[in-house]
């Protein structure tokens, strides 16, 4: 199997260079991955990963794993998977520095090619690095915590670097151009986000009967939540899923999404024309005789045969500012 950055992370207990979990001990993973089994770190962690693939890979691995880590019990030691999210980085090693006793070991691991250099900079700047090593073009380093150096990093909320987290995505915008009364019945959103398509959604129809929304980022979904109006007409479900793994068919009018081309924020997987794919089909196999889906996507990622051969009419609605919106009639 192709080796990666969780492999690096355990190296350091395998070569003698930090002492691993014993006893009772507790420590804290941050953006977990599931570790060599043989490793035997199973039974000491607490795993923390709101992207829904990993944390189904984590629970099916048998590690105890959670989406948001909230207590604020004391852990003797952490590990930090690194992502592409600097804010997302930087605020997992504060929270660990907060939670792990005086003393602890904090491990921090990460691709090179996904910035670990700079965050490996951010904290020797704040603390001595006790060392570090490379290996699977990845990097791992490690300090001992002191509790109060990040203290000052602390922030309030949690950063999440999700997509479009600074205010609508031209695509999406585009797309929501194309929403209007037709839309009706029972209604899905894919790959939902904070819920900016949804929202648009409720505001240019009043056919609409529910509205579902399928994200696999925790903390998007969470922020959903509040940014929908729960409690007005239209029931709203949300469903914190791998749409690729999990998703489970209901009879659907229409479904609007843009694609997603990444395996998560936290993923270092290169961008992925398979992911939208799979959307596609799964929307297809979802939608009633005559139901639509209505999509944007960046103009040259090839959807096209997907579309044709899971869809009976394929209309193109719109080609500006590098995107496409498209509508499919099942
Ligand atoms: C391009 S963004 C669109 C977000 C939102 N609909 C908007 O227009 O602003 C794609 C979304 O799909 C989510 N996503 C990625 N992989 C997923 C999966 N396997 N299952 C469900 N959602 C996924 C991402 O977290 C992201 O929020």
């Amino acid at each position: 199997m192709k080796q990666d950055r969780k492999d690096t992370l355990i190296l350091p207990f395998e070569k003698g260079l930090i002492d691993p979990p014993t006893g009772s001990e507790k420590w804290l993973f941050l953006n977990a991955a599931s570790l060599d089994a043989d490793a035997g770190f199973k039974q000491f962690l607490m795993c923390e990963q709101g992207f829904r693939p990993e944390f189904v890979a984590l629970e099916k691995a048998g590690f105890g794993a959670v989406p948001l880590i909230e207590s604020t019990e004391t852990f003797d030691g952490a590990f930090i998977l690194t992502s592409r999210v600097r804010a997302v980085n930087e605020q997992n090693i504060q929270r660990a520095a907060s939670q792990v006793k005086a003393g602890g070991v904090i491990l921090v691991c990460g691709e090179k090619a996904t910035g670990i250099a700079a965050i490996r900079k951010w904290v020797g700047s704040r603390v001595e690095i006790t060392d570090s090593l490379s290996k699977h073009h990845a990097v791992c380093f490690w300090f001992k915590n002191d509790v109060e150096t990040f203290a000052a990093d602390a922030q309030e909320g949690h950063a999440n670097g999700m997509f479009s987290a600074s205010g609508p995505d031209k695509g999406s915008e585009l797309l929501t151009r194309h929403f209007d009364n037709r839309i009706k019945g029972k209604v899905a959103d894919f790959g939902a986000g904070w819920g900016y398509l949804s929202q648009a959604l409720l505001e240019a129809s009043e056919r609409i009967d529910s509205l579902d929304l399928y994200e696999a980022e925790w903390l998007a979904l969470e922020a959903a939540k509040r940014e929908l109006n729960q409690d007005g007409p239209v029931p709203i479900g949300f469903h914190w899923i791998d749409i690729q793994s999990e998703f489970r068919k209901k009879p659907f009018e229409w479904i609007v999404m843009n694609p997603p081309f990444h395996h998560g924020l936290h993923s270092s997987r290169a961008p992925d024309a398979q992911l939208g794919r799979t959307f596609i089909q799964t929307a297809a196999s979802s939608l009633v005789k005559g139901g639509k889906l209505l999509m944007v996507a960046n103009r040259n990622l090839p959807y096209e045969e997907t579309l044709t051969s899971a869809f009976r009419k394929v209309v193109k609605l719109a080609d500006d500012g590098g995107y496409k919106v498209i509508e499919a009639t099942k």
